[in-house]
């Protein structure tokens, strides 16, 4: 395989930019800025997410199995950059970020255009991400607006 190829074709995979959270014991929460994101099935709505090996946040999942999808908006690059450290370096990342809690105790950012959160149905330990499919089992839209992209961002996280 042309591996020079293959890294930029994985890399034109079109994606958005998400908050996804979880709860972490009985009452603490983390989150991580993602973009390995995708719904996989309408009826019963499943979302797939790759979530890297040994993070709080994929711990943190697989123990609590549930998580929180933040849709963020376009333009709201700051508050995505917010979540890109490891808890572990930096320690708790909301500092003035504002959320609240719904069905799972995953955390829903208040300024996030919209949110979803999910119970986890499968789990697939492969390659250093781990697979993970949750059941959407509550959503919200907090106002109108169009989806931050990981394009709008310049970054990068694929290949
Ligand atoms: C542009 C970008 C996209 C990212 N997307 C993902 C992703 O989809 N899944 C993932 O596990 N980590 C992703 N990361 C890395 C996490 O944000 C990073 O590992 C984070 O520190 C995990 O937080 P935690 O250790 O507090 O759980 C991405 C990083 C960047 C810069």
């Amino acid at each position: 395989m042309d591996e020079q190829a293959k890294k930029t074709a994985l890399r034109h995979i079109t994606y958005g930019l998400y908050v996804i959270g979880t709860k972490i014991g009985e009452d603490d929460v983390n989150a991580f800025t993602g973009n390995w994101v995708t719904q996989v099935s309408f009826q019963p709505p499943l979302v797939a997410i790759g979530v890297k090996k040994g993070t709080t946040s994929c711990d943190g999942i697989l123990e609590s199995r549930v998580f929180s999808v933040n849709v963020l908006e376009s333009g709201q690059k700051d508050l995505a950059f917010k979540f890109f450290k490891p808890l572990k370096r930096v320690g708790n990342k909301f500092e003035d970020v504002e959320f609240y809690t719904s069905t799972t105790g995953s955390p829903i950012l208040r300024d996030a255009l919209s949110w979803f959160e999910c119970r986890v149905t499968d789990v697939v330990d492969r390659g250093d991400h781990t697979l993970i499919v949750g059941e959407v089992v509550d959503a919200g839209v907090h106002r109108d607006g169009k989806p931050l992209t990981l394009a709008e961002t310049g970054l990068f996280y694929g290949g």
